[in-house]
């Protein structure tokens, strides 16, 4: 297969994690004899920099123009820290989620069997957790009308959804329960909000032509407290846009970084892959950042395209990376020589040299022999 990728490595810790997605796609496309093309573009500070635009026309020009997008992350301590920053970098990802329409964010939530220990919560409490979160991504309070009074003492932010933007996810979220394991729980506010009422009524209407799917609905509270509770009871979980912003980091814990967690957007024409962290400023260019979200990101990338295989390989190469221990400082702090380049390199290494997969990896990231 020919894919055209556009690469929007973004800010911090964005050009160094994607650039280790990046390789794990070259080596599935050795390995599978695909043809990916990579080219980057300019978004977030960076762009601003370059161009006082954190979208610049040119990145999205690109974006319409190319198979999918493999996007690094966004941010930068000067614009947090200045309240009356006028462009923001984040104003970059959000307009691009607008402007392609990816309207659904899909989260995996796995406790891996090798990671029990690693997770601040008791390992009998996340063992066998695997959620899929579907997070409405252009709608909602991100894109309500913004207001600031005049005196800059009063400001409302407006929450709006419409039906149709409500459907077109929960369609997609009760699919995907269909081939998992067949519940899907609508998180909402519903006892105090109208938009989550109407969240209700809509996906209350589409459950029953999904039989075999166990529908089940939670305020977003209690939500926010089983899933640091009983993990292991969601399956796919759905919810709008700010909820789902907020319960994807809180359930990042369960996996014991949140450097793991990788994501797709996806709309009716463009699609999106990035990891679920942000642009980590403290850790930029010392080789510390977890590059597996991002790679497991492009493991996404490829499942989208119906490259089952080739992403099944990217996660057992991650797999492998956490068993060995071949994992950065956030997952085990001895490891001050695995850098972001290390972990990347063992996933390009385990993809391209598949007579070497059974044997012994143990030693190979540190430039040892891989064969036993
Ligand atoms: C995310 C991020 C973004 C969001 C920010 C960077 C705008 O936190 O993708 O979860 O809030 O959606
Ligand atoms: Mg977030």
């Amino acid at each position: 297969m020919k894919l055209n990728i556009a690469v929007l490595a973004g800010d911090g810790i964005g050009p160094e994690v994607t650039q280790q997605a990046i390789k794990a796609l070259n080596a599935v496309a050795i390995e599978f004899n695909h043809k990916f093309y990579f080219k980057t573009a300019d978004v977030g500070a960076v762009a601003i920099d370059n161009t006082g635009n954190p979208l610049p026309d040119s990145t999205l020009d690109l974006c319409k123009n190319t198979d999918a997008i493999l996007f690094g992350s966004i941010g930068h301590p000067k614009y947090d820290n200045d309240p009356k920053a006028k462009v923001r970098p984040e104003q970059g990802l959000l307009a691009l989620r607008k402007s392609l329409g990816l309207y659904a964010n899909i989260r995996p939530v796995k406790a891996y069997e090798t990671l029990l220990e690693q997770s601040p919560l008791k390992k009998d409490i996340i063992s066998g957790t695997d959620i899929l979160m579907f997070r409405e991504l252009t709608g909602g309070i991100y894109f309500g009308k913004k207001e600031l009074s005049q005196d800059g003492n009063t400001a409302s932010d407006l929450c709006v959804y419409h039906k149709k933007e409500i459907e077109r996810i929960t369609h997609l979220a009760f699919k995907a329960a269909m081939n998992r394991r067949k519940k899907v729980t609508l998180v909402d506010k519903a006892n105090v909000l109208e938009s989550s009422r109407l969240w209700r009524r809509v996906v209350q209407e589409i459950a029953p032509q999904y039989p075999e799917v166990i529908f089940e609905v939670l305020f977003v509270d209690n939500a926010a407290m089983q899933l640091i509770l009983n993990p292991s009871g969601f399956d796919v979980l759905l919810t709008e846009n700010m909820f789902g912003d907020i319960l994807s980091d809180e359930a990042s814990v369960i996996g014991g970084s949140i450097g793991l967690l990788a994501s797709a957007s996806v709309g009716e024409q463009f699609a999106l892959f990035e990891p679920i962290h942000g642009s980590y400023p403290q850790a930029t260019g010392k080789g510390i950042a977890n590059p597996i979200a991002s790679i497991l990101s492009a493991a996404m990338l490829l499942s989208h395209f119906d490259l089952h295989k080739e992403a099944q390989l990217i996660e057992e190469a991650v797999e492998k990376a956490l068993e060995l221990d071949v994992v950065t400082p956030d997952l085990n702090p001895n490891n001050t020589q695995v850098t972001t380049n290390v972990v990347g390199d063992f996933i390009h290494d385990y993809i391209l040299h598949p007579e070497d997969r059974h044997r012994n990896h143990s030693n190979s990231y540190l430039g040892q022999s891989t064969i036993i």
